[in-house]
């Protein structure tokens, strides 16, 4: 049920970009943003739509912030894959922005995109006014120095930083670099209903985590060919992750510990909240 309406809401996202570049100058940059925005999994523009169904809101406002969210997790990773962050080639399956082009065109086609999922999150389709400015308070909460940039620092600094981070400083560090974008995502369905979202956010601040728990086991023991990225980097770059503190086996089991802890924070919505469980199952299940 979960894989086959992320594969639906994933083709939507994707009709909605295609729009959205179609109304754009072609130009380096736009063609840049155009790719950097294709493939990947849609998970966290799946959580807008999923949290917005549990809330009985219509789709056509829900895409929005749905492929928002997308484009700015598109910026995050064209600046993360860039010689001067962790230097990568390859992502989902295919040159990286700057190797395809050059590192201004990713630097640009980066702010670019994330101006754009702010454009996304504010567009009058979505619903009142108040609604769409506490979507876009929370998104720039989310995605700048309290949130997905303060991860992101949190986890170049630590590549040079002498002594291993401890258990709660990984934790803050994924909380940000891969957590807030996540909350955000699974919060903005309770934001558009204008409803409680503190089950949603419980749920996803566990489920955050064990996405990127997974993603650091990917890193280590994953098969490139079905990851579309480099593996084995992670260590090589002095990475604080939970496996580099933990270990594998202690690693996937936290993981699975707060898998669960994220579908207990579902219970309250009863069945409704089933394929939101599905989602949180998966993402330590995943082989990209
Ligand atoms: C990769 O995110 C970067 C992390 C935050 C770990 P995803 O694994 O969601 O990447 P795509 O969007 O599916 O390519
Ligand atoms: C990237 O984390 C997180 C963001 C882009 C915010 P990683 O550096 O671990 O992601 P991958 O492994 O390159 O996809
Ligand atoms: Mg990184
Ligand atoms: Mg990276
Ligand atoms: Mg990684």
């Amino acid at each position: 049920m979960f894989r086959e309406i992320l594969a639906q809401d994933a083709v939507r996202i994707q009709a909605q970009f295609d729009r959205a570049f179609r109304s754009l100058e072609d130009l380096v940059v736009t063609q840049a943003m155009a790719y950097a925005t294709q493939g990947g999994k849609r998970l966290r523009g799946f959580l807008v739509m999923e949290s917005a169904r549990l809330h009985g809101v219509e789709p056509d406002r829900a895409i929005w912030p749905a492929t928002g969210i997308e484009a700015l997790h598109a910026y995050s990773l064209v600046h993360d894959d860039l010689p001067c962050m962790d230097d990568d080639d390859l992502r989902r399956g295919r040159p990286t922005v700057h190797v395809k082009w050059d590192e201004g065109t990713a630097v640009l086609a980066g702010d670019a995109l994330q101006a754009l999922a702010f454009e996304m999150c504010t567009r009058p389709e979505i619903g009142a006014a108040d609604i769409r400015a506490e979507l876009a308070l929370a998104l720039a909460k989310a995605s700048g120095a309290q949130g997905m940039v303060l991860g992101q620092a949190l986890d170049i600094a630590a590549e040079t930083c002498q002594s291993p981070l401890t258990l709660d400083e990984i934790t803050h560090l994924q909380a940000g670099k891969t957590g807030a974008l996540i909350e955000w995502s699974a919060c903005a369905g309770a934001r558009l209903a204008q409803a409680d979202p503190e089950p949603l956010r419980r749920y996803a601040q566990a489920l955050g985590l064990a996405f990127q728990i997974a993603d650091d086991i990917l890193d280590v023991e994953g098969d490139a060919e079905k990851a579309g990225k480099r593996l084995q980097k992670d260590a090589k770059a002095g990475k604080a992750t939970f496996v580099s503190l933990l270990g594998l086996d202690a690693a996937k089991a936290r993981a699975e510990e707060l898998v669960e802890q994220a579908c207990t924070a579902l219970d309250g919505y009863g069945s409704k909240a089933e394929t939101l469980k599905q989602a949180a199952r998966f993402v330590i299940a995943r082989d990209s």
